[in-house]
């Protein structure tokens, strides 16, 4: 059996539908572009029917993105098939994915059909997308609970009817990794034509089991895994790619079997999707959590220094990470900071963007001794991901302690005018944003907002995320200083040149 195993990145269609997460085209084509460096199979890059905006995100990534295939997502509809094709059928490798539930509850409650009618509109809908694009997926959604004699049948006409990926999705992560493997076992068994299309699985996370299950379907003949970057997707999330990868390659002895992905771009890339989406990434989680390659036990450490691999199953270079010999502080020159840059990957920054850098370089390292990686890469990432500033803040004063009202006074520059504005609130963060949402005259809904130390020391970088909410749109942004009050106020104003530039990027642009 073909022992190589295609990973299906959904991290910008499922992992889109974390909560709390909006990704615009920008965002997308970034992780696209990263993803293409990892060297995934496939990309889902979205959902077109879902709305303009994810068309021409979609649209995006089809165009630009050049090896992996490009999957849309669509109902078993025409329309939404149609869409699904006009957004990708510019891709060099364009992927129509169908579904359409087929369990009891689903079918009866969700999509009030009658099993026989699942089955002739699955049918005409594999035909539809086959008629479209060369290349079709077909998902039976909430696969595990659909009674197997009727998902076999579906199964089966889809695969006549075209298909040649069929995809298994634990929708509601119910299963169990044996129970699982036997599912999927019992699929090549049954399935007569099973032969002419590939097996794929789809496992959500919620009993925590979603990347044990993808594995014991791997064992079982499944040859393409869908997952997401740090486990992101609806609810408790998707199988974790970079944890499916590791294991697949660490485990090789185990599985037979082999991927495609360059694994020293995991961390990089992790670090890229929890950067865009504003989703943390806990410290112990496997393969890219910051502990996943600390040893704190003195047992442990000593048994590392004499021989990694008593406590280490694979290197930390495998996944990306490198220590770097070089320390930067503020007697560095432009040339260091640049072959540094480099070094970290970051190769070909436009001109402007790395004098910007070194600016906030040479700022930082005025108040922080050593200036580390994880500060420079932050640094990049700021500036990188910066759209146009239609709001600038100028200016901020906060009064605060644990007997008084808290008052900030902020200036904001914008459109021509200098704004100054005061307002109280419960601390000095709470306070900031108010007098920001007075002087910009704009009132969001503060969906998220946390903060979080980068690196360490107590002159450590304090990095805010906020994420505001406008008509039912989220919009994610960071800011960065050692001061935490103004990384929050140049988050909340950064979240706010993201809603306008997203409103009305032309005018945007114009500042
Ligand atoms: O979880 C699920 O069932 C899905 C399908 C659309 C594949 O995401
Ligand atoms: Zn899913």
């Amino acid at each position: 059996m073909e022992n190589r195993i295609y990973i299906f990145d959904t991290t910008l269609r499922d992992g889109e539908q974390t909560p709390k997460v909006s990704l615009n085209i920008n965002d997308k084509l970034s992780i696209a572009k990263q993803l293409e460096k990892l060297n995934v199979d496939v990309i889902e890059a979205g959902f077109p029917a879902a709305s303009n905006g994810d068309f021409e995100a979609v649209k995006a990534v089809a165009n630009e993105i050049k090896s992996p295939h490009i999957v849309a997502l669509a109902r078993a509809l025409k329309s939404d098939i149609q869409t699904a094709w006009n957004a990708i059928d510019d891709a060099q490798k364009p992927r129509i994915h169908v579904f359409i539930a087929t369990s009891d509850l689903h079918m009866k409650y969700k999509l009030k059909m009658k099993p026989q009618e699942v089955l002739k509109r699955a049918v005409d809908m594999v035909r539809y997308a086959k008629s479209l694009c060369p290349s079709v997926e077909f998902s039976p959604e909430d696969a595990t609970r659909t009674r197997p004699e009727f998902l076999y049948k579906v199964l089966e006409a889809a695969i006549d009817a075209g298909a040649d990926i069929v995809n298994i999705p634990d929708t509601v992560g119910y299963s169990t990794p044996s129970q699982y493997g036997a599912f999927i076992k019992g699929i090549k068994e049954n399935v007569f034509n099973i032969d002419k299309a590939i097996i794929s699985v789809h496992c959500h996370d919620d009993l925590g089991m979603a990347v044990a299950n993808s594995l014991a379907a791997v064992e079982n003949g499944a040859r393409q895994v869908e997952c997401a970057m740090n486990g992101l997707g609806e609810r408790a999330g998707n199988a974790a790619l970079e944890e499916i990868v590791m294991a697949i390659k660490t485990r090789a002895d185990l599985f037979n079997c082999h991927t495609g992905i360059v694994t020293e771009e995991l961390t990089r890339t992790s670090k890229l999707v929890s950067h865009i989406t504003g989703m943390q990434v806990q410290n112990n989680k496997a393969v890219v959590g910051a502990n996943a390659f600390a040893h704190e036990s003195g047992i442990h450490q000593h048994g590392v220094l004499n021989c990694r691999e008593t406590y280490e199953i694979m290197t930390p270079e495998s996944v990306g990470l490198k220590k770097s010999s070089i320390v930067l502080g503020k007697h560095s020159g432009r040339h260091a900071f640049v072959r540094h840059l480099e070094e970290l990957g970051y190769k070909n920054l436009d001109k402007d963007k790395v004098n910007e850098i070194f600016e906030e370089f040479k700022n930082l390292a005025d108040k922080k001794k050593d200036v580390s990686d994880e500060d420079i890469e932050s640094l990049v990432k700021n500036e990188i991901f910066q759209v146009p500033e239609v709001f600038n803040l100028k200016y901020y004063q906060v009064s605060t302690g644990n007997t008084t009202v808290s008052t900030s006074t902020v200036r904001l520059e914008y459109e021509g005018k200098s704004v100054s504005e005061a307002s109280c609130g419960d601390g000095p963060v709470d306070a900031t944003f108010k007098a920001i949402e007075k002087a910009a005259g704009i009132k969001v809904n503060l969906n998220d907002y946390f903060i979080k130390s980068v690196g360490y020391g107590k002159d450590a970088l304090g990095e805010a995320t906020v994420k505001v909410e406008k008509d039912d749109k989220i919009f994610s942004a960071k800011g960065l200083s050692t001061d935490i009050v103004e990384a929050s106020a140049k988050a909340f104003v950064n979240a706010m040149n993201k809603m306008y530039y997203e409103v009305s990027p032309e005018k945007a642009a114009a500042y």
